[in-house]
């Protein structure tokens, strides 16, 4: 039975609790491929196995990037502009354009970007400790991604906060608490497209050290790049890496509060905090799938896939495949680190992998690291609330109680 009538698992009642994690489960046993509606046009193609799913990601020239990796059917006019972004691009042109900003998440700049985050990581944890409580999504978790991208891009203290809730308005645009509808979530990728243009103009006219500088002054196919195609970079990266990397750590973290004795663990010995990163990783995948096009009639998985179907990667299915992972729906930050890197699909696959996986990690790290270090005896002060979305899991609050750990 591969054709079903009624939504399966992409809808927001799925969601309501976050990530329906049993029903993939169940789903990655019953089926390589299935058909299900869905409220954009008329319906898509779910993978739930890992081979299935690196089959698509990596092979653009069946499975287009250029719809976008959401369900979502853009606006004409916006599609167009997105289009010429790396994020929707295919290869060749998406290498070319995809290398002026790789360079910046390189593990050689990490090393020179390490004491920023570790006083990043300080202040953050400085600002709450004597308090004994705070809202961890914003206070803490979000701090790092948000403090160490504006830094990189440029950005002054002044903006932050109005570019932050661009990118809430975008990533949360099925919520009524960030947009009220969806079309302020497209308008808002297109001002921070806007935003990002203003920001290449104004190095221009006050060279500043950063990577926007950097970027600006390189050029694609011998043409100079132009203010908004730096501005088409600003939205990927800020998209890409902010909630990301915010949502992995506020769920991470209650995973440590409903297992308080991993939390011990890492009390105990701090060299498992990678471990606990890549646990968190794995576990509570935030990206809930990636959609690709198809740009021909085929036969795939004995089904017929007619050009234009949306095929959809459900990320947490490999990630708790128990052919990949012993026990993987318990969560264990002593597992194998490598074998957790490996097969994961938590940061995609293919040429669109994310781009900023090792910013992403060291983020993650020294931010736990000053966590473990200095608090402790973390309580849920309320049940945290998720965001009403399906395709990015998080929460958009999560209150906590914690103790100063003594020196
Ligand atoms: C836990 C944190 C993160 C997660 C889970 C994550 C996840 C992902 C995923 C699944 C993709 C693939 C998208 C696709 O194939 O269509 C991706 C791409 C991307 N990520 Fe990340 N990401 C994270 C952090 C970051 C950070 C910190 C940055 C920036 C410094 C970043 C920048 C990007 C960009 C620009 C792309 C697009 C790459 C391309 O189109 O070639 N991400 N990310």
């Amino acid at each position: 039975m591969n054709h079903c009538p009624m939504h399966t698992l992409l809808d927001f009642e799925r969601f309501r609790h976050g990530t329906p994690r049993e029903l993939i489960n169940r789903l990655r046993e019953e089926h390589r491929i299935l058909w299900e509606t869905d409220d954009y046009s008329g319906g898509h193609w779910l993978l739930f196995h890992q081979d299935d799913i690196d089959h698509v990601l990596k092979t653009p020239e069946l499975f287009t990037n250029n719809y976008s990796p959401i369900l979502d059917d853009f606006p004409a006019e916006i599609l167009a502009e997105q289009q010429q972004s790396m994020t929707f691009m295919d290869p060749p042109g998406h290498r070319k354009y995809r290398s002026l900003v790789d360079y910046a998440f390189r593990l050689k700049q990490l090393e020179a970007r390490k004491p920023l985050m570790h006083r990043i990581a300080r202040e953050t944890v400085d600002r709450v400790i004597d308090r004994g409580e705070c809202e961890f999504v914003n206070e803490i978790a979000m701090q790092m991604p948000m403090r160490v991208m504006f830094a990189l891009l440029g950005v002054r203290d002044q903006d932050f906060g109005y570019v932050v809730d661009l990118v809430n308005t975008l990533a949360l645009a099925d919520d009524p608490e960030f947009a009220e509808n969806r079309a302020l979530g497209f308008q808002a990728s297109m001002e921070l497209i806007e935003f990002g243009t203003r920001l290449a103009a104004d190095h221009r006219r006050n060279p500043r050290d950063s990577m926007t500088m950097d970027v600006i002054n390189t050029a694609i196919d011998g043409r100079a790049l132009g203010d908004r195609e730096f501005g088409r970079f600003f939205n990927n990266l800020v998209v890409g890496g902010l909630e990301t990397t915010r949502n992995t750590l506020a769920l991470g973290l209650h995973q440590l509060i409903l297992h308080p004795e991993q939390y011990r663990l890492l009390e105990q010995d701090p060299g498992l905090v990678a471990g606990a990163v890549e646990e968190f990783l794995r576990h509570q995948n935030t990206v809930v799938y990636l959609r690709r096009t198809a740009t021909r009639d085929m036969e795939y998985l004995g089904q017929q896939i007619r050009k234009g179907d949306k095929l959809v990667c459900v990320l947490g299915a490999p990630n708790r495949d128990p052919a990949l992972f012993p026990d993987p729906d318990a969560f264990d930050i002593t597992r194998p680190v490598n074998n957790t890197r490996k097969n994961y699909r938590t940061f995609g696959q293919g040429p669109h992998y994310c781009v900023g996986v090792h910013q992403a990690r060291l983020n993650l790290e020294v931010m736990l690291e000053e966590i473990v270090r200095r608090m402790t005896d973390f309580r849920l002060l309320a049940a945290p609330r998720h965001a009403r979305s399906i395709f990015m899991e998080g929460y958009k609050e999560m209150r906590v109680g914690f103790a100063r750990r003594a020196a």
